[in-house]
């Protein structure tokens, strides 16, 4: 499903400056598939799940989705490509801080132009997998950290879209509350989804069906 070969980023802070975040990276994911991609601070994770979420572009290598060579979209087919294929789960939430959490959950739908029965009831069933039925009313800051978190896995739930991308999901939250998360990205693997977990906790990637490692840069 994902198909990365050497894959390079080259960051360009200031005039003169030049990072390299990624430097030579080959890996795959199959569909179904629960991999973990782990790796100290600084090593390049969170630039290689841009990548693969389309939320950035490589500077040299290849990546084809489902096939799909991504180096040679407009920014518009990236944006539709994300909106039907790839959920996101940031440690930071990402949240909507105006919206409530069924609005939240609801907003890949809106995206899609599901109608709004559909909507609401699809939203419903995403709040009560995640136990958030009679949370649905309230704003983000009004809710735990652990909260905010199973929001935004029942947006993805409602998006169900075919990859999760998770980056340090569990990395704002208590270790009761993390497992809670893992827990539910394991159930969401259990029916069909892809999951890319990024962690620099072993333990957390011990539990996906692979590990891959990266440092500076570079899988080992
Ligand atoms: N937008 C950016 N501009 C310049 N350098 C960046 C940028 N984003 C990340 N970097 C650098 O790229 C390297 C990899 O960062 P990152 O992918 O965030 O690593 P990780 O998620 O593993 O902590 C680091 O040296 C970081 O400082
Ligand atoms: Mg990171």
């Amino acid at each position: 499903m994902i198909r990365i070969k050497e894959l390079t980023k080259i960051y360009s802070p200031s005039a003169g400056q030049q990072v390299k975040a990624l430097d030579g990276v080959s890996m795959e994911v199959r569909e179904g598939e629960f991999v973990a991609i782990v790796g100290a601070s600084g090593s390049g994770k969170t630039t290689l799940m841009n990548i693969i979420g389309c939320l950035d572009t490589q500077t040299d290598g290849e990546y084809f989705l489902d096939g799909e060579d991504i180096s040679q979209l407009s920014s518009s087919q990236l944006s539709r490509i994300r909106s039907e294929k790839i959920s996101f789960i940031f440690q930071g939430f990402n949240l909507i801080p105006t919206l409530t959490a069924a609005e939240n959950a609801e907003l890949p739908l809106i995206y899609r132009r599901i109608p709004a029965a559909k909507r609401r009831e699809t939203v419903m069933r995403a709040l009560e997998a995640v136990g958030l039925e009679k949370r649905g009313d309230h704003l983000p800051a009004e809710l735990s950290g652990g909260q905010q978190q199973r929001v935004a896995i029942a947006r993805a739930l409602a998006a169900d879209a075919p990859i999760i991308l998770a980056d340090e999901p569990c990395g704002n939250l208590d270790s009761r509350a993390g497992a809670s998360v893992m827990e539910m990205l394991h159930e969401l693997n259990r029916t069909g989804k892809t999951v890319v977990l990024i962690t620099h906790d072993n333990g957390a990637a011990l539990t996906a069906h692979r590990q891959v490692r990266i440092s500076d840069g570079r899988i080992m």
